[in-house]
């Protein structure tokens, strides 16, 4: 957990600091461990309880480990009606997972969400942080390929984030 002391260095001890910890440690180990909640919580002098409450509230933060690449679909409703569900459908059969689930190799995890506030573009995925609009399931399919091939030839650049 050394990571996580260093970002805790780097922060007020005050409440007010929380999501802004929280995010560091997110960027830094791919999720929010359990001992990194804890040691959080000591920090701020605040119940572990609150550190969980609001590390399991938003999106953006992960309790388990994500894979090295972030699949998220939306599933709202200009998206669902355009054809998000089969998108979904087409991703979660090619990696073998469930929505929230990452592939055995620790490669994707696959997330839906109700809303990317892109509805006009729909439907939408965002890969790694970038959006891709007017998908379809053979894009989606093209795309996760074309990653899981760079991942073939550059295996340097796909080590895992470690939190110690
Ligand atoms: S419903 Fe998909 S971006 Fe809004």
């Amino acid at each position: 957990m050394d990571i996580v002391l260093q970002i805790l260095e780097r922060r007020e001890p005050a409440p007010r600091e929380l999501v802004e910890i929280l995010l560091d440690i997110q960027d830094e180990c791919g999720h929010i461990p359990q001992v990194a909640m804890v040691l959080v919580a000591e920090h701020l002098q605040i119940p572990l309880i609150e550190v969980f409450r609001v590390a399991s509230f938003y999106k953006a933060f992960a309790l388990t480990p994500r894979g090295r690449h972030l699949i998220t679909v939306c599933m709202g409703t200009a998206c669902h009606v355009r054809g998000a569900p089969r998108m979904l459908d087409e991703v979660l059969g090619l990696l073998g997972v469930e929505p929230g689930q990452t592939t055995e190799d620790g490669l994707f995890t696959v997330e839906c969400v109700n809303c990317l506030g892109a509805c006009a573009l729909g439907p939408v995925v965002v890969l790694d942080g970038e959006y891709h609009d007017h998908m379809t399931a053979a894009k989606l399919r093209k795309l996760v390929l074309a990653v899981r091939e760079t991942e073939k030839e550059a295996p340097a650049h796909a080590e895992a984030r470690v939190c110690r």
